[in-house]
C-alpha cells in the first residue's frame, strides 16, 4: 500500500522516490564508492566512509541552515514549493480552509486521518474540558511586568507547565503522550489571552465551553461585562481560517526545534517552549508585525518606489515577501487576502495600510528584481491586517500564530517520539578556531 501511494504520488510530479545509487570517485585517494539513493537522498553516514588515511575522521557533509537536508521521514505535511502546493495528510489547503474547522485540522494532523462524527465529537468535547489552567499558571503570569511582551509570557509560561504535569515526561506512555497533546492544544487560547489581558490591565477571562474553539478566544479576548459573548461569526470563521493556515508546514525552524529538543525525551512542554522560542524571531513568525512596521513606515502609495528602490540597493528587506520553500506564491497568501476585505467590514475597521499593501504587492509582482529571485507574497504579508482590524496589538500577532501551530508542533513531535529512526540531534562542525594553545596567567595577558 505504502509503495502505491508512493508511486502515485511519484506520478503526480510529488514526492522524489527513485532508488538507485551514486558513484563517487574521490580524487585525493581515487578510490570509487557506490552510495544508495533512497526517495531522492543519500545517507549523509555513507560518505564517513571515504577517507584519507586510516584514522581519517571521514568525510562529512556541510550543510548550514539545513537547506538541502532531510533530517526526518514525515507523512503530515506535503509541500511543494515550485508549484506553490500544501497539504495535511494528502487534503489541500484550499479545501480544509474551505470545509473543515480549525480542531479537525488538528485531529487530522495528530491522528493522521479525518475523524467520523463521533470522533471529532469527542476530540471537541475533551479538548474544550481542559481549556482552563491552574490558578498557579495564572497567578504566575500576573507576576510579569505589565509590558512585557506576551510572546515571552507564553514561552515562559508553556515552558512552566511542564512542572504542572510531571507525568508527561513519561514519552513511553501512550495515554501521557495523549494528555499533553490536549492540554496544549486546549490551554494554548487562554494562556495567549491571558497575556493579552494582562497587558492591558484587564482582568482575565476564563473559557466559556459553550463556544468553538476560536470563538471561545475571541471571548477570552474582548469580553467585559457581558453574561455571556456572543462572537461575530464572520471573525471567528476568519480565526478559523487563519488558524488552519497557520497549523504545521513542516520542518520549519520552530518545528525544527520542537523535534530537535524533543529527541533528548525532555517532555512536550519543554520541547514545545523551544518551539515557541523559535517562532518569537522576526525572520519566523514575527515577520507579520515587521510587515505592518514596514507599511507604517513607507506610510503612503506615492512613496513605494523609492522604498522598493531600497529594497534593491539593499538597504530594505520586503517583509512578507519570499520564502525559504515557496519559490512561487504561497498558497495561504492568496487564501487570507481574500478574507481581508470580509473581516475589514465586519469590523468596520477600514485600514489605510491596505491600500499601500496591495499596491506595493502589484509594483512588486511587476518588477525583474523580484519575479527573477521568485519573491512573492508569503502568508505573513495579509495575516497582520487581519489582525490589526480585530484590534490585536502587533506584539499578539506571533502568539496568533503560536496557537494553531501548536496542533502541528505536537504532530511532528509525537511522530518523532514514535520513530524508531529518532536519535538525540547532535549535528557536527567544522572546527575554525585555535588549537593546543598554552594557558596565560591573567597577570601575564
Ligand atoms: N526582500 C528582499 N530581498 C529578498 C527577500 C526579501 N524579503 N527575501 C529574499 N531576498 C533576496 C535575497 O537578498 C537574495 O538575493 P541575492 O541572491 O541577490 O543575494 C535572494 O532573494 C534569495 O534569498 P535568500 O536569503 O537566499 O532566501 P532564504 O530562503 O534564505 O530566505 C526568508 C527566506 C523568508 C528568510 C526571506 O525571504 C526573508 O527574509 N523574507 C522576509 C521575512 C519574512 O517575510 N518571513 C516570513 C516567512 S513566511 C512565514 C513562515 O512560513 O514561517
Amino acid at each position: 500500500m505504502a509503495d502505491e501511494q508512493a508511486e502515485a504520488a511519484e506520478d503526480q510530479g510529488g514526492v522524489a522516490t527513485g532508488k538507485g545509487s551514486l558513484t563517487v570517485t574521490d580524487n585525493r585517494t581515487g578510490e570509487t564508492y557506490e552510495v544508495e539513493i533512497n526517495d531522492g537522498t543519500v545517507r549523509a553516514m555513507d560518505f564517513r566512509g571515504m577517507k584519507v588515511t586510516d584514522d581519517d575522521f571521514g568525510l562529512m557533509t556541510y550543510d548550514p541552515a539545513f537547506t538541502n537536508t532531510a533530517s526526518c521521514r514525515s507523512s503530515i505535511t506535503y509541500i511543494d514549493g515550485e508549484a506553490g502546493v500544501l497539504e495535511h495528510r494528502g487534503y489541500s489547503i484550499e479545501q480544509l480552509c474551505e470545509q473543515s474547522t480549525f480542531l479537525e485540522v488538528a485531529y487530522l494532523l495528530v491522528h493522521g486521518e479525518l475523524p467520523g462524527k463521533a470522533g471529532l465529537d469527542c476530540w471537541t468535547h475533551v479538548i474544550t474540558h481542559h481549556t482552563y489552567v491552574h490558578e498557579n499558571i495564572k497567578k504566575s503570569m500576573e507576576g510579569f511586568r505589565y509590558d512585557a511582551h506576551p510572546m515571552a509570557m507564553l514561552l515562559s509560561t508553556v515552558g512552566a507547565l511542564s512542572s504542572f504535569y510531571p507525568g508527561a515526561k513519561k514519552l513511553e506512555d501512550e495515554t501521557e503522550r495523549y494528555m499533553a497533546v490536549v492540554r496544549l492544544i486546549a490551554k494554548m487560547p487562554t494562556l495567549a489571552a491571558f497575556a493579552y489581558r494582562h497587558n492591558l490591565g484587564l482582568p482575565s477571562v476564563y473559557p466559556d465551553n459553550d463556544l468553538s474553539y476560536p470563538g471561545n478566544f475571541l471571548s477570552m479576548l474582548y469580553r467585559m461585562t457581558e453574561v455571556s459573548y456572543e462572537p461575530d461569526p464572520r471573525l471567528e470563521r476568519a480565526l478559523e481560517v487563519l488558524w488552519i493556515l497557520h497549523a504545521d508546514h513542516e520542518q520549519n525552524c520552530s518545528t525544527a526545534a520542537v523535534r530537535a529538543v524533543g529527541s533528548s525525551q525532555v517532555d512536550p512542554y519543554s520541547a514545545v517552549a523551544a518551539g515557541i522560542a523559535a517562532l518569537y524571531g522576526p525572520l519566523h513568525g514575527g515577520a507579520n508585525e515587521a510587515v505592518l512596521q514596514m507599511l507604517e513606515r513607507i506610510g503612503t502609495v506615492e512613496n513605494i518606489p523609492a522604498f522598493l528602490q531600497g529594497v534593491k540597493d539593499r538597504k530594505e528587506r520586503l517583509m512578507g515577501f519570499g520564502h525559504r520553500v515557496y519559490k512561487n506564491y504561497d498558497p495561504r497568501a492568496r487564501i487570507i487576502k481574500k478574507h481581508v476585505d470580509e473581516v475589514l467590514e465586519a469590523t468596520e475597521a477600514g485600514n489605510p495600510k491596505l491600500e499601500i499593501a496591495q499596491e506595493l504587492e502589484k509594483h512588486a509582482l511587476d518588477d525583474e528584481y523580484f519575479t527573477d529571485r521568485k519573491l512573492y507574497p508569503n502568508v505573513d504579508f495579509y495575516s497582520g491586517l487581519i489582525y490589526e482590524a480585530l484590534s490585536i496589538p502587533s506584539d499578539m500577532f506571533t502568539v496568533m500564530f503560536a496557537i494553531p501551530r501548536t496542533a502541528g508542533w505536537l504532530a511532528q513531535w509525537l511522530e518523532m517520539v514514535c520513530d524508531p529512526e529518532t536519535k538525540i540531534a547532535r549535528p557536527r562542525q567544522i572546527y575554525t578556531g585555535a588549537r593546543q594553545l598554552d594557558y596565560v596567567p591573567m597577570d601575564q595577558r
